[in-house]
This record gives C-alpha cells, sequence and structure tokens, in this order.
C-alpha cells in the first residue's frame, strides 16, 4: 500500500499520534499539483496558509491576504489531497471582528473550499471566545501562537518570541487556555525550543512547530521554502531538502536560448 492510499488522516487520529509519540508531518500547499505531491510523500496535514500572499502572491506580509483569495487556493489544493487533513489559515480581519461574520468566513473554508479545520492565529480573550464560538458551530480549529505573522508591526518584524521569562510565560498560559477553548492542534512558531518542550509536555493535544525546536509533535514548513524554490536567503529554521531556483532558472534559460537559436523545436517535437 502506497502512503497515499493509507488512512484518511483525522483529527482523533492525530490525537492518537501524540499519545503513541509518532511524529505528525504537515506542509503548507496552495494549489493542485503540491496537493497531490504532498498526499504521495504522506504529509499529515496540509496547510492552506495566508503565507500564500507572500510566497505565491507577492505580497510583503500576509495582511492583504482575503477570503476570497484564500478559498481559490483551497478548493484546488482540496481537488488534489485524498489522505491529509486540509486545514484552511483564515486572513487577517475574516475572524474576531464580527462573530457572526467569523462563523461565516469559517464555514466558507469547510463548505466551499472543502477543508476539514481552520487555524487562527493568537491566543488574547477575543481569539478565545471565537475559538469556542466555531467549535461549538461544529468547525475544528488549530491554534497558532508565538510568532504570529498577522501581527508583524505590533511584534517590529518577524521575530522570535518568548525569550524572556514574563513573555515565556504568556505563551505557556496562551497555550493552555487554547487547549481548553477546544483548539485541536496548536501551531507553535518562532520560539525557543525549550519552551516548546515545556508546552508540548504540558498539553494533551499535538503541538507541531515551525522555528520551534525538536521537541514538539510535529513540523510544519513552508513549502516553497524547504524546496529552495524562491533564490531568497532562509531564515536559520529551514532546512533546504531541495534547490530548485537555479534548476529552474537553468531550465528557463536553456528553452528561450533554443529557441532563438532555432534549436526548439526539432522535428521530433513536431506533427507531420
Ligand atoms: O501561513 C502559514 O504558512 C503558516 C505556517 C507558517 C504555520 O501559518
Amino acid at each position: 500500500m502506497s502512503l497515499e492510499e493509507s488512512a484518511k488522516v483525522t483529527i482523533p487520529g492525530l490525537k492518537q499520534m501524540k499519545q503513541d509519540g509518532r511524529k505528525i508531518t504537515m506542509l503548507t500547499a496552495y494549489d493542485y499539483p503540491t496537493a497531490v505531491l504532498l498526499d504521495k510523500a504522506g504529509i499529515d496535514i496540509l496547510l492552506v496558509g495566508d503565507s500564500l500572499g507572500m510566497v505565491v502572491l507577492g505580497y510583503e506580509n500576509t495582511l492583504p491576504v482575503t477570503m476570497d483569495e484564500m478559498l481559490h487556493h483551497t478548493k484546488a489544493v482540496k481537488r488534489g489531497c485524498k489522505r491529509g487533513l486540509i486545514v484552511g489559515d483564515m486572513p487577517f480581519l475574516s475572524f474576531n471582528v464580527d462573530s457572526t461574520q467569523t462563523i461565516e468566513n469559517a464555514g466558507r473554508f469547510i463548505k466551499e473550499g472543502g477543508a476539514e479545520a481552520v487555524k487562527l492565529e493568537g491566543a488574547t480573550e477575543p481569539v478565545l471566545r471565537t475559538i469556542r464560538c466555531l467549535v461549538e458551530a461544529g468547525i475544528a480549529v488549530m491554534g497558532h501562537i508565538g510568532l504570529t505573522p498577522q501581527l508583524v508591526h505590533q511584534m517590529g518584524g518577524f521575530k522570535v518570541q518568548g525569550r524572556e521569562k514574563e513573555s515565556a510565560e504568556l505563551l505557556i498560559e496562551g497555550a493552555g487556555k487554547l487547549e481548553d477553548a477546544g483548539a485541536f492542534a496548536l501551531v507553535l512558531e518562532g520560539i525557543p525550543a525549550d519552551l516548546a518542550r515545556i508546552i508540548t509536555q504540558k498539553l494533551s493535544i499535538p503541538t507541531i512547530g515551525i522555528g520551534a525546536g525538536p521537541h514538539c509533535d510535529g513540523q510544519v514548513l513552508v513549502t516553497h521554502d524547504l524546496l529552495g524554490l524562491s533564490g531568497a536567503p532562509k531564515p536559520k529554521f529551514v532546512k533546504q531538502y531541495a534547490s530548485l531556483h537555479p534548476l529552474i532558472l537553468s531550465a528557463l534559460s536553456s528553452f528561450r536560448q533554443e529557441v532563438l537559436e532555432g534549436k526548439f523545436p526539432t522535428d521530433e517535437y513536431s506533427y507531420h
């Protein structure tokens, strides 16, 4: 049995993985071909992250991303994914503004996009209220604390969080509150490894780390980063498993050169 044919990933299954000490894998997907590849590779969770804005749409940060953009890409991912659990990332101001609108937006990820859960950033009282409300409405929620990119301006940039005792304690407290509010898993982004270990040990729901060290129950990366697609300098926490940027550039340049020189198409690529 191939990895993609193995059992469909479910939320209870993810909780079981934590209990059994089996690591969870999550990667971002924004389109059909990537979803097919991630599913073939046996990745457990496909996150349609709002990193879409920076990675695919060329925005400076994730703030401009809209619900319509997220849904467009979630639907494409859904068409390519059979086994992995699809999580749709709620973009900035799509939640926490008005509770009816929040449920409507989260519901669109499930009903229109085909996602099985949504993710939202933060652990403030309004976010906790939102999570309780969504869970009561039957929508599964993944939390996200630490470096939360939607607060880029308040954080003064993309900076590691929880380095000081006070902020570390706030993150530990926030993680507990997110579990109590009904989140089924938690992304820990950009925090010291020891802090992620403490949070992971305290919670019964799985933690999934990005730039949060090895002690989390699972790991997530932005797929374009691990494939080395952008050619831009990479953050410390990213391991590049491939370097596709120069490879693709070389293929594109070769095509251009061969067309200019009349070397493509040859007879082999022509109909008669
Ligand atoms: O939007 C995203 O890709 C994310 C991951 C980095 C966790 O939130």
